[in-house]
């Protein structure tokens, strides 16, 4: 959908619901510049929220049922004040608020009884650029205007991660919701996940963000993402630490037998070296952002590709033919897949010569290769969730 205008979302809510919105929030989706699952081995992870974004209108209701409705959606959708089991099928998104609401609660936060609320969105789905935590802050922040209260950025990316993690059954970190609140234009966010602590990096006016999304989406991302995350585990376990970034690369080196035995399996291997590593390339890029060396940041995220794709193991071929095409451009720094992985996009970070006939051409060799046109986005950095209208 393209960008929608309040007054949109508004009349949109009045003919759904035959009543007008109380409050209106958004939420931006995120890029994920560098800190390739990171998050929840304790590491650190640059993000950028982006000019893409939920939009969640909001009004209580008096018949103390849940209402939903998703712009792009058939009906809306009616439940009881707690439906109890996850949802399944074509209406599983609203897990996603459910679960916010249900969060609500677990966390001693006042909710609504019940209410009716609309979901628009601009951010293509199942491109990796997070649209599930923006449906999840910009929920919370309707949820807790309709009874008068707010929240702070940290709680607000902490009750998001919670719903996800015990509503919709993704073990994610923090990396999403945290980007999608502590975002700032013309900045970057800095996660340190243990904390975690937030702050933000200014982003060169003269670098530019380009999505290239291969449209595929892997049929078990879910469980891929699953899996690695419990590889990681297993991996710290062996070697006797809480998370994987407690260690340097020297330390893990050490650790996993470069005098005498291996202490882990040859894939737990690799994803261990992949972790530690990355979490020192996002220190690095930190350092290459803050004395200006563009084509420094450009090799460490191209580097990061590189180990997303031979140890971590969550590239795609479509995904490497992307950054295959990317690199050797003259106008590109560099190019990295961005988010779990497994499918969704490739994240180039170009100079200001890169033009609209460069990304024509690199489309089109992809079609080329993989019989379909990616979808081509030109991002601008952008501020974190906020309410933005109230009646
Ligand atoms: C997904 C998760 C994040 C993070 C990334 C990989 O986006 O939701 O928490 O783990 O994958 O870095």
């Amino acid at each position: 959908m393209s960008t929608p205008t309040t007054q949109e979302v508004t009349a949109l809510f009045q003919q759904t619901y035959g009543q007008a919105p109380a409050v209106i929030a958004r939420a931006p989706g995120r890029v994920e510049f560098i800190g390739n699952h990171t998050d929840y081995n304790g590491g650190a992870v640059l993000g950028a929220a982006i000019d893409r974004y939920v939009w969640v209108a909001a009004a209580g209701n008096s018949s103390g049922r849940l209402r939903l409705c998703s712009a792009t959606g058939p009906a809306v959708l009616e439940l009881p004040a707690d439906p109890g089991t996850r949802i399944t099928g074509s209406d599983s998104w609203a897990n996603y608020p459910l679960g916010v609401w249900r969060s609500l609660r677990d966390l001693n936060l006042p909710r609504p009884a019940g209410f009716d609320l609309l979901v628009v969105s601009d951010l293509p789905a199942g491109a990796g650029l997070s649209s599930s935590a923006a449906l999840e802050l910009s929920t919370t922040l309707a949820l807790l205007a309709l009874v008068g209260a707010t929240i702070e950025p940290g709680p607000l990316a902490a009750l998001g991660r919670h719903a996800e993690n015990k509503y919709v059954g993704v073990p994610c970190g923090i990396l999403d919701q945290g980007t999608s609140a502590h975002g700032q234009a013309g900045h970057l966010v800095h996660i340190d996940c243990r904390g975690p602590a937030f702050t933000v990096v200014p982003f060169p006016p003269s670098a530019h963000l380009w999505i290239f999304n291969t449209r595929e989406k892997h049929a078990l991302i879910d469980g891929l993402y699953a899996t690695r995350h419990q590889e990681c585990l297993d991996a710290a376990k062996t070697l006797g630490v809480a998370l994987l970034a407690d260690l340097t690369p020297a330390q893990l080196a050490e650790k996993n037998g470069s005098s005498g035995g291996l202490a882990l399996p040859a894939a737990l291997a690799q994803r261990a070296k992949h972790i530690v590593e990355e979490h020192a390339r996002v220190h690095d890029t930190v350092a290459a952002l803050q004395r200006g060396d563009l084509a420094a940041v450009g090799r460490l995220l191209t580097a990061s590709h590189r180990s997303s794709q031979n140890l971590f193991e969550n590239s795609t071929p479509a995904l490497d033919t992307l950054v295959n095409l990317l690199e050797p451009h003259p106008a590109v720094l560099g190019a990295r897949l961005t988010g779990g992985g497994f499918g969704g996009a490739v994240m180039a970070l170009t100079k200001d010569t890169f033009t609209a006939a460069d990304v024509a051409e690199i489309a089109r060799l992809y079609a080329v290769q993989h019989g379909r046109t990616p979808e081509m986005i030109h991002l601008q950095s952008a501020d974190g969730a906020r309410v933005i209208w109230r009646a």
